[in-house]
């Protein structure tokens, strides 16, 4: 029986991994390495024997038998990071920091270099394809996207090309290579993309929006445009995973952000069938390519996101954990969900937050992250101490 399916709100798990003042569970040191113990000695799923020459994040999304769950950031290559800020003095655009391969790959390896977390992402954004596909943006400093022909009629989106990466963006298949040999397979790399409607939306509403009402509007009124604006995007993101993952990347996270502003009625209609388009698509070309499905805020929709047939869903920071890993069943991975709030915590508050998601999550099939992305002003020793407790953890 899974652990997790055992757990009431009671704990059930023994042990914080690291040693901790204030910890509220007891720690189990009958070796120098503390276990994870489940009272009714399950785990979440039946592990297999690792492939030492993969990345750990690969064997444990796989169920294969791993001594700690794998760990990497959202965001973490970014403006928390002194390097960065220091390449953004010198290349104040966005566009030209995330479209010149050098850059890319040295911004990519930041993180990397100073935590060896067990993921690698690119360093892009997901709005990165839209000028390929005729739709003109930047993203400007303390104001964030801009799109600057917002989408709103038939005649706009039979303006939007379907995207070919090899010609748009080869800058991004150039750069997944370099990162692929630099880490050498210590990490896996990873490709992300956004997600139909989390594109639409801010093609529509022309950047960021507090109501999506322009989305909104479109979609209940004119559901026809926009199903021909999802379309674009769900064939076009089907071919950039593809390409991602031919040129190094090896696993891909999609990205639908907002996917739960809509009710879960609408995300049936308007995002659903688009992403679940775009796995079975990928799943035909690469059946062993991770796909993960981040949302944010996520809660009302988990089954729902499952649904997708991605192998990982990365839970937001406010659900549960074990409750998560309850309502999606032992067969998909989780991926989370510290809040990136807890980096401005103390040391033991954040040692004690890992443990308890880790606690929470099972053994296997998990990868310890956070339930969004890193905040700008995170102190760079915080998610030091992050990686370093995580990487201390056994099962
Ligand atoms: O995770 C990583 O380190 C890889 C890089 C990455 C960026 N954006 C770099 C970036 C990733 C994975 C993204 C994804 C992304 N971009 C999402 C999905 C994740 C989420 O946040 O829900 C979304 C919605 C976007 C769109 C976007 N890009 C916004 C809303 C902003 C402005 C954010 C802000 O607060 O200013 C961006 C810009 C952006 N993308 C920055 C970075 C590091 C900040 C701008 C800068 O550094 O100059």
């Amino acid at each position: 029986m899974s652990c997790i399916y055992s757990c009431s709100s009671t704990p059930s798990f023994f042990a914080p991994f690291v040693s901790s003042r204030s910890s509220r569970f007891a720690l189990s040191s009958s070796n120098s390495r503390p276990r994870i113990h489940c009272a009714l000695g399950g785990t979440v799923a039946e592990p297999k024997i690792t492939t030492a020459a993969e990345p750990l994040l690969l064997n444990a999304v796989r169920g294969e038998d791993v001594e700690r769950p794998p760990v990497w950031l959202m965001r973490q290559a970014g403006r928390y990071m002194k390097s960065y800020q220091i390449i953004c003095e010198k290349y104040p655009s966005f566009r030209e920091r995330s479209e010149n391969v050098d850059l890319v790959v040295e911004i990519s390896l930041q993180p990397w270099k100073v935590f060896k977390p067990d993921g690698v992402i690119l360093f892009s954004d997901i709005l990165t394809p839209l000028s390929g596909m005729n739709i003109p943006f930047d993203i400007v400093k303390g104001k964030g996207p801009v799109i600057f022909n917002p989408l709103g009629t038939a005649a706009d989106v039979e303006q939007v090309r379907e995207f070919v990466p090899e010609d748009s963006v080869p800058y991004v298949g150039e750069a997944l290579t370099i990162l692929r040999k630099e880490v050498d397979n210590k990490a896996a790399v990873l490709g992300f993309v956004g997600a139909p409607f989390t594109l639409a939306s801010y093609v529509v509403e022309g950047g960021s929006s507090k109501h999506f009402t322009k989305i909104k509007r479109l979609a209940f009124s004119q559901p026809k445009v926009l199903h021909a604006l999802l379309q674009k995007f769900a064939t076009s993101m089907a071919k950039y995973i593809q390409f991602q993952a031919d040129s190094g990347a090896q696993a891909v996270q999609i990205f639908d952000s907002w996917a739960t502003e809509l009710s879960p009625v609408d995300f049936e209609e308007f995002s659903l069938p688009y992403l679940k388009q775009i796995v079975d698509t990928v799943k035909q070309t690469h059946p062993h390519l991770p796909l993960i499905l981040y949302a944010s805020g996520s809660g009302g929709l988990l089954e729902r996101l499952a649904l997708t047939g991605v192998d990982v869903i990365s839970l937001d920071w406010t659900v549960d954990m074990a409750e998560g890993r309850r309502r999606l069943g032992p067969n998909i991975a989780v991926q989370g969900n510290v809040d990136p709030g807890v980096l401005f915590g103390s040391k033991d508050f954040i040692t004690n937050r890992i443990n308890d998601t880790v606690r929470k999550a099972g053994r296997g099939k998990h990868i310890l992250n956070l339930g969004h992305g890193i905040v700008v002003g995170t102190p760079e020793e915080n998610v030091a101490h992050f990686f370093e407790v995580a990487k201390g953890l056994r099962y």
